[in-house]
């Protein structure tokens, strides 16, 4: 879809977007197109006794002169618009054109100053629309739905600074759709290494890629995430990449992933219902990989990390049995009691080698990771560990901004006995009880005091409710979030 920003007024004819507040009241600029078509927009806001409450919208047909359609949008309340209710405005409008099966329309933006400054409205607006229209279709031999909007200018007092807003906003948006797209691809087309290449793609982006082999990862000593591996015929992958854009001395920030191209179970396999949806266990590193392409596409001025573990957990004749004890690269034995606890042990050497090799200021790992998380907490909110207040404060802030969510959970002592072994250091589950903390807490272990949080994405990852913003089976969860903690906090 092709998104521009120009003048005040809209060209007389085609479609037009116009907004009204409580009572059905037009937003001033759109009062003058009332007028110019002999006030057929006031009389059939009247007729529909449209209130102009959120969410609504008013279809008007052939108004006069050379005009097809005015649409009029619902605000509400204008007191209560934030940015993100511009963002999900934006998806709505571009959701209700689709299915009108419009393909090119003017929005004419105008909103109260207390809202935001014009230019930013408008870029609000256009980046919901952009978050709205993804499609994931390339396994269709037709295409279906969508598409079919190809055109949205924003009109604005102000197109130019409107256009440079949107850059930023774009580059967020670049990222989510390349979070969903490899959340979405099928588990037989996207392995280990072809996850890597689409990383390794990512160079051209000005993103310095890294990528690491079994044998590399054999010498590192990186028996936790082998293990895991060694059940499948796919190679496992290391990719590290990295953004330069703050200054030479600062510290980076580290995001980790968890990167299971598809999770079986392995000899702890999984009941077979549902089973399919693990082809989404790789949404951390999805969103890890998005967040460093819109880190880079907006230039953003900071240095980060992005480290993701890309392993198959496979019942193969070679694969790790209950009872196997693996050495990690840190030097702590596990014993594996469970191989569908597999994720935990990806990440304990992902976390050690980044924390080893960058020194970072922070690091935040996500991961599908339990199913107890998606108990505790549903699909609204992801699971929040950490051992620093202000990293947790920053992050729900992040999250009610965004609009993904992030709820603390509790890590102490007394949950983390419940992972020693007899036999090793530790073990990969504990009881019955409290499976997301224990896995919390077994990851803790191999953070070494680092500045860390944990967010067990589980139930946010894939299949939520749909929204204005997002129609996919995956909805690119987190890279809005990472993004908007970064640019608040961390830019020089
Ligand atoms: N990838 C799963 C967790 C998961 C479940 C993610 C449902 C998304 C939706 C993870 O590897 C896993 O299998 N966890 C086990 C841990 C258990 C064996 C201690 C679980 O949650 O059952
Ligand atoms: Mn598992
Ligand atoms: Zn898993």
């Amino acid at each position: 879809m092709n998104i521009t920003f120009l003048g005040p007024s809209p060209a007389r004819s085609g479609v037009i977007v116009v907004f009204a507040g409580q009572g059905g009241q037009l937003a001033p600029r759109a009062q003058g197109l009332d007028s110019r078509s002999s006030g057929a927009i006031t009389r059939a806001i009247k007729a529909a006794a449209f209130s102009g409450k959120r969410d609504q919208s008013l279809d008007i047909l052939a108004p006069g002169g050379k005009l097809s359609r005015v649409v009029v949008f619902g605000l509400g309340d204008t007191a209560k618009l934030h940015p993100l209710d511009l963002e999900m405005l934006g998806g709505g409008i571009a959701g209700t054109l689709q299915s009108m099966k419009i393909a090119e329309a003017a929005v004419v933006t105008d909103f109260p100053e207390a809202v935001g400054r014009p230019e930013q409205c408008a870029a609000w607006l256009a980046s919901g629309a952009r978050l709205r229209v993804y499609e994931f279709s390339r396994y269709k031999s037709r295409r279906t739905n969508g598409g079919q909007l190809t055109a949205l200018a924003f009109h604005t007092t102000s197109p130019a600074q409107a256009r440079k807003a949107f850059v930023a906003l774009d580059a967020v948006a670049e990222g989510v759709h390349l979070a969903r797209d490899l959340v979405n691809e099928p588990p037989n087309r996207l392995f280990p290494v072809d996850f890597a290449n689409r990383a390794r793609d990512l160079g051209r982006n000005g993103l310095k890629v890294e990528i690491l082999t079994p044998s590399q990862m054999h010498k590192l000593g990186m028996g936790a995430l082998l293990g895991v591996a060694q059940g499948s015929a796919q190679e496992p992958r290391l990719v590290i990449m990295r953004w330069n854009g703050g200054r030479r001395t600062d510290q980076p920030l580290a995001f980790i992933g968890k990167g299971v191209t598809f999770d079986t179970g392995g000899i702890s396999i999984k009941p077979a219902a549902g089973m399919e949806d693990m082809k989404g266990d790789m949404g951390g590193a999805a969103c890890v990989t998005g967040l460093m392409l819109a880190l880079a596409r907006r230039k953003a001025k900071v240095n980060a990390i992005g480290a993701i573990g890309l392993v198959e957990n496979m019942p193969g004749g070679n694969a790790q049995r209950p009872g196997d004890v693996v050495k990690s690269m840190s030097g702590q034995t596990i014993a594996v009691l469970n191989t569908d606890a597999e994720g935990r042990l990806v990440l304990a050497d992902v976390l050690w080698y980044v924390q080893r090799r960058f020194k970072p200021r922070f690091m935040i790992d996500l991961a599908t990771l339990t199913g107890a998380i998606v108990v505790a907490l549903g699909k609204e909110h992801a699971g929040l560990f950490s051992n620093d207040d202000e990293l947790v404060q920053r992050l729900s802030a992040a999250g009610l901004a965004t609009g993904e969510k992030v709820w603390r959970m509790p890590l102490t002592p007394e949950y983390d006995k419940l992972i020693d072994s007899d036999v090793a250091d530790m073990k990969n589950i504990g009881g019955r009880n409290a499976g997301s903390i224990i896995a919390a807490q077994f990851i803790q272990r191999f953070v070494n005091g680092v500045p860390w949080a944990h967010l067990d994405i589980a139930g946010t990852a894939f299949d939520g409710a749909r929204t204005a913003i997002n129609q996919s089976w995956a909805p690119g969860w987190g890279v809005r979030l990472l993004n908007r903690l970064v640019a608040e906090h961390y830019e020089s």
